[in-house]
């Protein structure tokens, strides 16, 4: 597997319907949520890590492509 790069490396979100919440959350020693962004069905997010961001949580149907392949919660 591809070692990730933090500068170079995007997720891909797209929303399988409404309402999707791509929910990003803190680095360090609190994990807090700190941006929640609402994407309608056929809608596409590219987000990165970065060095305010270490985790994203995904609340709803979508497809999800990061370097560890592609996912969907459906
Ligand atoms: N200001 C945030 C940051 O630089 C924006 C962000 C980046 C973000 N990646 C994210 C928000 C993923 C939600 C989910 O870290």
């Amino acid at each position: 597997m591809k070692e990730p790069n933090f500068k170079t490396d995007y997720i891909v979100i797209k929303a399988l319907e409404d309402g999707v919440n791509v929910i990003g959350l803190t680095r360090g020693t609190d994990t807090k949520f700190h941006h929640t962004e609402k994407l309608d069905k056929d809608e596409i997010m590219i987000a990165q890590f970065t060095e305010h961001t270490s985790a994203v949580k995904i609340r709803g149907k979508a497809v999800i492509q990061t370097n560890n392949g592609e996912m969907s919660n459906e």
